[in-house]
């Protein structure tokens, strides 16, 4: 499946974030699908489990729209919300019975007959993979999922659950501000199953833009500064480049709700950074030049 370079971000469009009115979403998503980005990242508890009905409202309203976009959303996390009476502690449920209702609530929200890709938003300790892939199985016969893929996961509960059922990306935090899918395997792993990994936090949540005494923020921050002007990019653009740098083709989900940025997060795309620049990242980011 192809999804977009980068991905839209849906986690700050509603009461997370934004809080866009009908009328701003319906003008950020028209705008992205004019920059050529058609895939929309949600889950079902984004916004309390309100954005992907506000999604699923401006579907209603353009019915030419889902056709010409794609989108994600995840489930398995249940959280302790008066839109979830039912839930009496924060969970994480990767039944059968879960993943339908979830599915079938999510189809119902966003005013659609498919989901393009589904993700198991964290890895559940009581998974059990042949049950999932079952269930994976039903609702792509049915046409209900086009995809599957897993989030969060380490390279262990990926290979596990796609033993039973063919996963198509690992969504994983990935950025100068949490390396860690360097090191663990994911990102590895990936590459050796021919499958594309989904960046969440691509700039750290915006850390890196706000003041901070994080000692860490602040190495990013400085050396960044030279790397900009010898790219002629901005910070946000060298960042979104580091990862697409990367020969795994990270495909980064956006988090901003400014579409300014999102035109100049496509920039980044065009952005060659050489190795030595990456490791300049990299080092500043650790702390320490590479053993
Ligand atoms: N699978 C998972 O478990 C998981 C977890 C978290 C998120 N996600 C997905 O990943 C997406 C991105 O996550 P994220 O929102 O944490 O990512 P992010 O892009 O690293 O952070 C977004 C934040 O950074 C700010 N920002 C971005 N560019 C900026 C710039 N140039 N200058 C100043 N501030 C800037 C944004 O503010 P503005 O809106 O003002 O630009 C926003 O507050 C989410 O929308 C969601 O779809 C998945």
């Amino acid at each position: 499946m192809d999804f977009s370079p980068l991905i839209i971000g849906a986690m700050r469009l509603g009461r997370w974030g934004a809080n866009f009115s009908d009328d701003q979403l319906e003008q950020y998503v028209n705008e992205c699908l004019e920059l050529g980005l058609d895939t929309f990242d949600h889950a079902d508890i984004y916004g309390d489990y309100t954005t992907e009905l506000s999604f699923g409202k401006l579907l209603v309203n353009n019915p030419g729209l889902r056709s010409r976009m794609k989108i994600i959303t995840k489930c398995g996390i249940k959280m302790v919300h008066e839109n979830r009476p039912a839930h009496t502690i924060k969970s994480y449920d990767t039944s059968r019975e879960h993943i339908v209702h979830s599915v079938e609530n999510s189809l119902r929200n966003f005013n659609t007959d498919y989901l393009d890709l589904l993700l198991i938003h964290r890895p559940d300790y009581l998974l059990d993979p042949a049950e999932v892939a079952e269930c994976f199985t039903e609702l792509k016969n049915a046409g209900k999922v086009k995809a599957f893929g897993v989030s969060n996961f380490s390279a262990d509960e990926f290979d596990l659950l796609d033993r039973h059922f063919p996963l198509v990306t690992h969504q994983l935090e990935i950025s100068l501000l949490n390396r860690d899918a360097f090191m663990n395997g994911t990102l590895l792993q990936c590459m050796s199953k021919d499958i594309r990994p989904m960046a969440w936090s691509p700039v750290g949540g915006g850390l890196v833009f706000q003041p901070s005494s994080a000692p860490v923020v602040n190495r990013i921050k400085r050396a960044s500064k030279q790397l900009c002007e010898k790219y002629g990019c901005n910070l946000d653009q060298l960042l979104y480049a580091w990862l697409l740098r990367h020969p795994a083709a990270i495909l980064p989900v956006l988090g901003t709700s400014n579409i300014e940025r999102v035109k100049s997060a496509k920039k980044s795309l065009d952005i060659p950074l050489d190795r030595e620049d990456w490791y300049v990242l990299w080092s500043a980011s650790t702390g320490e030049d590479v053993p």
